[in-house]
């Protein structure tokens, strides 16, 4: 297929570009380089350096056949702070990236949801019809778009599919997370084991579960990668299709920070913090549905391997 790959210069999307020239699609990527990384784009992929607001001439020229839409800004802390840039790239770039598609009569996307879109759970692991109350504006930037999503299948034929991706980890390909600025534990542990950081700070030892810190639902970027292939031909026109991405166990940050130390080798000296505005207890996912619909199965679901696999990679940087 001949497939457009918004924000496939980033973590997520590389991957995912890499997956789909390995199975033989014809890929353009755009992306304008806000956070992503030219030499993350693998050799076989053309990079338009474009960002959503200016897609339009390059989905004409490139006529895709389908769109799947990685481009985005994901800090939850500074979409509170700057809620009018995650607006504006988030919901005006996604529907900007809609009407492109629409100009040129591609109709198919396979969209980068969150776990964030739901908010405090009330019931964990998180089913996909529980309530949708975002507590910050990166989770209601991708809500919004979900729900365009939603009515532009009714209303244009649109066959769409909101992956809400947990917490994603790991690396594959050689490709894993690189971000100027970076706020996920996992690479934040990794770089005080390697010796970049003095400490990590974990943020909260009084939650309501068995160690007391957060608990996480840690999924694969490749597994990641594997569901955004199945979900590309899953729906039919007019379908907008919503479905989790996690492992479905929960691991504590104690428990991530002793998979790093065990990985690598090295201590991982730790302070306790005070905790982080916006972070719920526990959030694991029910992913029971993309398995039933679309015989989704992760295949690194033990937390060591996932940290081994984000190492492998970080450790030569
Ligand atoms: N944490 C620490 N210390 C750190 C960094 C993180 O203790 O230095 C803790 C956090 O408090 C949290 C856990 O580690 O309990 C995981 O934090 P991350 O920042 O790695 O990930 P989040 O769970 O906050 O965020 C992820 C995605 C977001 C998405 C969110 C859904 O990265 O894009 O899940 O709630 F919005």
């Amino acid at each position: 297929m001949r497939v457009l790959v918004a924000g496939g210069a980033g973590y997520i999307g590389s991957v995912v570009t890499t997956a789909l020239l390995a199975d033989g699609h014809e890929v353009t990527v755009l992306d304008d380089l806000s956070t992503g990384h030219a030499d993350a784009v693998p050799d076989g992929a053309t990079l338009a350096e474009v960002s959503l607001h200016d897609s339009a001439p390059v989905l004409a020229e490139v006529r895709p056949e389908a769109v799947l839409h990685f481009a985005a800004k994901s800090l939850v802390g500074a979409s509170q702070q700057h809620p009018e840039e995650y607006w504006y790239a988030n919901v005006g770039g996604s529907l900007a990236l809609l009407e492109s598609m629409r100009a040129t009569g591609c109709r198919r996307i396979v969209f980068s949801s969150t776990a964030a879109t739901y908010g405090e759970p009330e019931t964990v692991p998180i089913r996909e019809d529980a309530p949708t109350r975002p507590t910050n504006t990166y989770g209601a930037s991708k809500l919004a778009v979900d729900h365009m999503l939603t009515s532009y299948a009714v209303a244009h034929g649109f066959a769409a599919v909101s992956l809400r991706y947990f917490n994603v980890a790991g690396a594959a390909y050689g490709l894993g997370e690189r971000h100027a600025t970076e706020t996920h534990l996992i690479p934040l542990a990794l770089q005080v084991a390697a010796g970049q950081r003095e400490s990590l700070t974990i943020y909260g030892q009084d939650y309501p579960t068995p160690d007391g810190t957060c608990i996480r639902d840690y999924v694969h970027v490749g597994d990641l990668s594997d569901a955004h292939l199945l979900a590309l031909p899953a729906p039919d026109e007019g379908e907008h299709r919503i479905y989790n991405l996690g492992n479905g166990t929960g691991f504590s940050v104690q428990q991530v920070v002793d998979a790093v130390r065990e990985v690598t080798g090295h201590p991982v000296p730790v302070t306790i913090g005070e905790r982080r505005a916006g972070d719920p207890a526990q959030l694991v996912a029910a992913s029971d549905r993309i398995r039933t619909d679309l015989g989704w199965a992760p295949k690194h679901t033990d937390l060591v391997g996932i940290v081994r696999d984000a190492w492998d990679v970080q450790k030569d940087r």
